[in-house]
């Protein structure tokens, strides 16, 4: 097995400051360094930009799109799913590249 997937959800005020970034990367971190997993899945509702951008920006990649898989509570329809994922050794060229 050894994949995992998970989400995020930052309340508006604390929003556009990193702290996603922040924490995202932390997870990232200890999903491959302590757990020893060699993959995460993420995703976004197509349109996010922010979700988008935070997690191509920690080196995530798009791999696809589920259309219409969730229904979005805030807008009460369906939305599609982006697909993302970030494999153990892009973590570790990732990393190397900000140090
Ligand atoms: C998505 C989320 C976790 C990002 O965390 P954050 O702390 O707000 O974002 P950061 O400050 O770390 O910024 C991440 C990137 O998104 C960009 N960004 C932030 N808000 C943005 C907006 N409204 N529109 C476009 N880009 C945005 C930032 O500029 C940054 O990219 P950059 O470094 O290239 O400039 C947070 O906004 C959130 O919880 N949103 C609501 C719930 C949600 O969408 N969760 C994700 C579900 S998949």
């Amino acid at each position: 097995m050894a994949l995992a997937g998970g989400g995020i959800w930052l309340n508006e005020k604390y929003q556009k400051n990193g702290y996603g970034t922040e924490a995202f990367s932390s997870r990232n971190k200890y999903c491959f360094e302590v757990l020893g997993l060699r993959r995460i899945e993420n995703g976004y509702f197509r349109g996010n930009e922010k979700s988008r951008r935070m997690q191509l920006k920690l080196g995530y990649r798009d791999e696809g799109i589920r259309r219409k898989k969730f229904l979005c509570l805030a807008t009460n329809e369906y939305v599609d799913e982006c697909i993302t994922g970030l494999l153990k050794e892009e973590f570790i060229e990732w990393s190397d590249k900000i140090e």
